[in-house]
């Protein structure tokens, strides 16, 4: 079962936000988030309003990531002054889909608008690579970006990925624009890196 414990953690600009797991009670509000960012960022591979598994569906989901061993989802949430909780964002791997393929996870993050910009996407990614790199079976950490999303490539970068592979016209947009897409890589195991690649601490 993959879990953290939860961290408080303050923004730089002072807001006091708590990391965790994900729970199946997030479901409602991890995919109208997930919905809205991918419409106001233009960054995600997927659109906004793309997300419409029913609330059963994505609790469902959000409880195979819990189970899988190999898969952690660390969400960002603010406790506002009325006491009610708000999902900021979240910073994930999941194994790949086959037995052969078990060995690497993919990376997604994606964190709101107003929350953008103060550490937390660092704050967060950290922390997952050093789950990461404690993980029986987990060797190295994958991740596909738009090669125009130069705050996520500055961050990634900044951590030690490097580009392995690039997807040219991957996304095409409602208005006919192409966009290319790039494959980064971080090893998290000592010794196995491919020349020229890094390893995470
Ligand atoms: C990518 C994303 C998750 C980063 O999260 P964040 O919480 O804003 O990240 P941080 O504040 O920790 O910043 C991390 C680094 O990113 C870079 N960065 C952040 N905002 C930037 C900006 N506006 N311009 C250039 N670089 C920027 C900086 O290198 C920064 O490091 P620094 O603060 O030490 O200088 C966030 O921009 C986002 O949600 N974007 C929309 C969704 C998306 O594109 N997700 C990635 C899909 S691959």
């Amino acid at each position: 079962m993959a879990s953290i414990p939860p961290m408080d953690v303050t923004t730089r600009d002072g807001r006091s936000v708590r990391l965790r797991t994900i729970h199946p009670d997030d479901a409602l509000a991890f995919m109208a988030l997930a919905n809205a960012i991918a419409e106001d960022s233009g960054t995600l591979g997927m659109s906004g309003g793309e997300l419409t598994y029913s609330e059963q569906q994505e609790r469902d989901m959000i409880q195979s990531w819990i189970d899988d061993p190999h898969a952690l989802v660390i969400v960002a949430e603010h406790i506002g002054r009325d006491g009610v909780a708000r999902l900021l964002g979240d910073c994930s791997v999941r194994p790949g889909p086959r037995r052969k393929m078990r060995h690497h996870v993919t990376l997604g993050m994606m964190m709101d608008r107003s929350w953008r910009g103060v550490g937390l996407g660092r704050i967060m990614l950290s922390r997952l690579l050093d789950w990461c790199a404690a993980t029986p079976g987990i060797e190295h950490v994958r991740l596909q970006v738009y090669a125009s999303n130069v705050a996520a490539l500055r961050l990634y970068e900044s951590l030690g990925f490097r580009q392995i592979g690039t997807n040219p016209q991957y996304f095409l947009h409602p208005d006919g624009t192409r966009h290319d897409d790039l494959t980064m890589a971080l090893w998290v195991k000592p010794g196995l890196a491919p020349a020229g690649l890094q390893t995470w601490g």
